[in-house]
């Protein structure tokens, strides 16, 4: 399946469950003080989330470009070192503006990636928020039990604030999360050492493809958190690593999204992309990396300069 098929199906498939396809918000951020790049999804919804304003559609799905160069969310230092992390990159997603919550979004999670794109179960691994009593937060028993209903228990993992409580940047929407990793090593690999214990543990072949937020707080100026008026749904999905475990790669610069920009690079500068973790190939992938990013930065309006 090429990376554009793949994005069709995503959309598609959260069409047939009534979801409106809206288009992704620019990746310059224009009237939120608190954010200069979107660095998620949800940005461009944020107001739904607080109350602040009544959405057109209670079930809306898309793909956002997303920078995360700086601030709460900064992946700068990886890129281009490892093989999955980016500066600009496209985050597919379901919303649920005070309509369904973490049962219909988590079974829909599964049926996309086991029935539609025939992922297989044994590779998948998802957290579940163990609470935080410091923040008076209690496990999220509701999501374990639905998670629960498809997933093998030792497949369900335990996860604390930091990985499992997602926060949009200093202050606002926040709320439990469920994340779903990815196990892309070898059958031989997979029986020797169990997926489980590499979770979030910066393999490179065990990686986080999804988030589903449960978005039920706003975090003050003060660090307090507020229940939200209604709960909500808040998934993303990174499009570049779902491209590369469905076209079965070991990293997404082997996928479609950036061959061709590889190939690019290497007439541009005679040399050759091999696909290591040399300074050459490293160098390589941030260029085909930022490139984008750069482009799409300024097709949205942010011209670069030296600042
Ligand atoms: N807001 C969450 C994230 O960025 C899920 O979309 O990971």
């Amino acid at each position: 399946m090429t990376s554009a098929a793949i994005r069709q199906q995503f959309l598609d498939f959260f069409k047939e469950k009534q979801h409106t396809i809206v288009p992704s918000a620019p990746i310059v951020i224009k009237n939120d003080p608190t954010l200069l790049f979107t660095n998620a999804g949800m940005n461009q919804f944020k107001d739904y989330f607080l109350g602040n304003k009544t959405p057109a559609h209670r079930r809306v799905a898309d793909t956002q470009k997303c920078l995360r160069v700086s601030g709460k969310h900064n992946d700068l230092e990886e890129v281009g070192v490892d093989t999955y992390h980016h500066t600009m990159f496209e985050m597919l997603g379901n919303w649920s503006f005070g309509d369904y919550f973490k049962k219909e979004a988590i079974a829909w999670s599964w049926e996309l990636l086991t029935a539609i794109f025939k992922i297989n179960p044994m590779q998948i691994y998802v957290t579940v928020f163990e609470g935080d009593e410091a923040e008076g937060l209690p496990f999220d028993q509701e999501a374990y039990d639905e998670w629960a209903r498809w997933v093998a228990p030792e497949h369900i993992l335990k996860g604390n604030k930091k990985d499992n409580f997602w926060e949009m940047g200093e202050t606002g929407p926040c709320g439990p999360c469920s994340e779903i990793h990815m196990d892309c090593r070898s059958e031989a690999e997979r029986s020797q050492v169990f997926g489980g214990a590499l979770v979030n543990a910066d393999h490179p072949q065990v990686i986080e493809i999804w988030n589903n937020v449960f978005m039920q707080f706003n975090r003050g100026k003060d660090g307090s958190l507020t229940p939200l008026p209604e709960k909500h749904v808040d998934t993303g999905m990174g499009f570049e690593r779902l491209v590369r475990v469905l076209q079965n790669k070991t990293s997404n610069y082997d996928t479609d999204v950036f061959t061709g920009t590889l190939k690019v690079i290497g007439e541009l500068t005679g040399k050759t992309y091999t696909a290591t973790d040399s300074r050459q190939d490293i160098a390589f992938r941030v260029l085909s990396d930022q490139i984008r990013a750069i482009a799409f930065s300024i097709a949205d309006g942010q011209l670069p300069s030296n600042t």
